[in-house]
């Protein structure tokens, strides 16, 4: 068994591979080590700690994959609702659909007894005011919210610079191979936007006989190359793990026009193998590696390219 996850995982990455071993289903076991970071107000690109959108609401991405029956479950700019791993588990388990979002995710999150969260943190709502008293003008600070907001994304950065998330892949000859994320998106995202957390063959994708793929930051760079399930093709076509990565870092680097920025490639395959890339994100990229080689997991650095 070998469970990768990206460095913000840890509130919950413990969690996980007690589950692991203790023989749950794989997915159940990240999901549930995913709640935990999805609760911590310390992990500011995912659940509570995350930042909100331009008008100040949290807005939730989350997805999974069964690499053994390739089920995939994903919800999108969710409302209100902490635990999204787990309501994009429930999706792929009780409904004939693979993605909900917004009002619909939200009704679906009541339906199967979900409480309304309180998702905004009072220190990302403080700072997400400041920041619009930064760039807006008083008439329009008065106007707010009625007044266009396209103009604000190209001017309001992400206070960390981070377009985070959280991933975790597991590998296991019996268990299978898969994938689970979960964020709260860019910082002062456009309503409504989606990044690739939920989107599968961009943010994630698995596939028990070959590998997985998860990734982290700008979601707009892996939906345009479909990462993730570029490199589990590339595996199925008999490249090695290595070079089915630098496959999808050599599409990444070749986009040209649109926002550009970093992206972090987490991929395991079926040898038991696993690479985890830092494309031109700014300052060191880890992650958390367990094996049942190993009596604790390890905070490793990531390959830089
Ligand atoms: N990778 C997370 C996002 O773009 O929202």
């Amino acid at each position: 068994m070998l469970l990768v996850a990206n460095a913000e995982a840890w509130p919950g990455f413990a969690t996980t591979v007690e589950r692991l071993r203790e023989g749950a289903p794989s997915l159940d076991a990240m999901v549930e080590g995913i709640g935990h970071v999805e609760r911590e107000a310390k992990v500011r690109s995912v659940g509570y700690g995350g930042w909100p959108n331009m008008l100040g609401r949290m807005e939730f991405d989350a997805g999974v994959m069964n690499g053994t029956t390739r089920e995939v479950g994903a919800v999108g700019a969710v409302p209100d609702t902490l635990p999204v791993s787990r309501l994009a588990l429930e999706v792929m388990r009780r409904l004939p659909h693979v993605m909900l979002t917004g009002d619909g995710a939200r009704r679906f999150a009541t339906e199967i007894g979900m409480p309304l969260d309180e998702t905004l943190h009072p220190d990302s709502r403080r700072v997400w005011w400041e920041r619009l008293e930064r760039e807006l003008s008083r008439e329009e600070l008065d106007r707010f919210p009625d007044i266009p907001l396209a103009p604000l994304s190209r001017a309001i950065t992400d206070p960390e610079r981070v377009r985070d998330t959280t991933v975790f892949l597991s590998a296991d000859p019996a268990a299978g191979i898969h994938a689970a994320t979960s964020t709260s998106g860019w910082a002062w995202k456009y309503p409504g936007r989606l990044g690739d957390s939920p989107i599968p063959g961009a943010g994630f994708y698995a596939d028990s006989r070959y590998g997985a793929a998860a990734c982290t930051h700008t979601g707009e760079m892996t939906i345009r190359c479909g990462t993730a399930r570029t490199i589990v093709l590339a595996l199925k076509l008999g490249r090695s793990l290595h070079d089915a990565v630098r496959l999808a870092v050599d599409e990444l680097c070749e986009l040209r026009g649109g926002f550009l920025a970093g992206v972090v490639i987490h991929a395991v395959d079926a040898g038991g193998n696993h690479e985890v890339v830092n494309v031109r994100c700014e300052g060191e990229i880890r992650y958390w590696l367990w094996d049942e080689g190993m009596a604790e997991p390890e905070l490793r650095p990531a390959t830089t390219i």
